[in-house]
């Protein structure tokens, strides 16, 4: 059991849980996280580590359904369980990067950029959030990157150039992701997708979480969630 620190209502629906302890995890990794001392539901519910540092972690969330919801209630030092790191994360590259997010997608993007800027002070670091409404949490991405591009209500996908990039991790809908990958051009640009699918366990067992790539169905929780574009098949 873990205790909460914070569980802050940032925007209609959209919670910033801040959780004690100290997590291992990087960029692109998630956590399967339980709120609720019930058997049901069943599941616990799978969320992108938004940041993390010596004594606690922290995830953003959006309220969908009833284990969303549930989290939602939870209040400063209640307990929680959270069981992870899994997935495989964003790679650690060098170079001109571009992280691309779209609604919640932007959540894996702020450790992405902090660890990137370490990783190389060389890195380049630009970062484009797209939101239909109210944008959240720009604050904190400005300090972590070179350049911050913020929409609303648009497509942040036909604001960034992704061939002026040697790298772009994006997170977001799918139709944000195919118009990145449409426009990609230059064999100097890779693409990176953190991708979401409904999931079970987290860990490889349940096979719940398929994801049809070039190379055959792969499972998103335990071979991604991080997939390079160019094999993904999109749905
Ligand atoms: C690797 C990964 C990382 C994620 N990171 C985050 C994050 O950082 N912040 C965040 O807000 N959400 C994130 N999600 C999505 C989040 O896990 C779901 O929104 C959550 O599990 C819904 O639980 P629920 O019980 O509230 O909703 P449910 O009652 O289970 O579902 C409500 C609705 O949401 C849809 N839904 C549920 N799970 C998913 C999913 N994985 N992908 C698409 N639609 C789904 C259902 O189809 C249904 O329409 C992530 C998902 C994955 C796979
Ligand atoms: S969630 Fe169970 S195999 Fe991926």
């Amino acid at each position: 059991m873990a205790k909460i620190i914070f569980n802050q209502q940032i925007d209609d629906g959209i919670y910033y849980i801040e959780i004690a302890g100290k997590y291992r995890g990087s960029m692109g990794q998630f956590y399967m996280l339980r709120g609720w001392a019930t058997s049901h539901p069943l599941l616990n519910r799978p969320f992108s580590i938004f940041d993390l540092n010596d004594h606690s972690i922290s995830f953003i969330y959006k309220v969908v359904g009833e284990g969303t919801q549930l989290l939602s209630k939870l209040r400063k030092n209640n307990d929680l369980e959270l069981f992870g790191p899994y997935g495989n994360g964003f790679p650690l590259v060098e170079g001109k990067i571009a992280l691309v997010g779209g609604g919640m997608g932007i959540a894996p993007l702020y450790l992405a950029a902090r660890e990137l800027m370490t990783y190389s002070p060389t890195n380049e670091v630009h970062i484009y959030l797209g939101f239909k409404e109210n944008a959240i949490l720009t604050d904190l991405f400005e300090a972590v990157s070179h350049k911050l591009i913020v929409d609303t209500g648009g497509y942040i996908s036909e604001i960034v150039n992704v061939n002026s990039y040697d790298y772009v991790f994006a997170c977001g809908p799918q139709d944000m992701e195919m118009a990145l990958m449409q426009q990609k051009n230059s064999e100097n640009t890779h693409i990176f997708f953190s991708v979401e699918r409904r999931m079970g366990c987290g860990i490889g067992a349940c096979l719940a979480c398929t994801c049809k790539t070039s190379a055959g169905n792969k499972l998103t929780c335990k071979d991604g969630p991080v997939f390079p574009g160019e094999v993904l098949l999109f749905e």
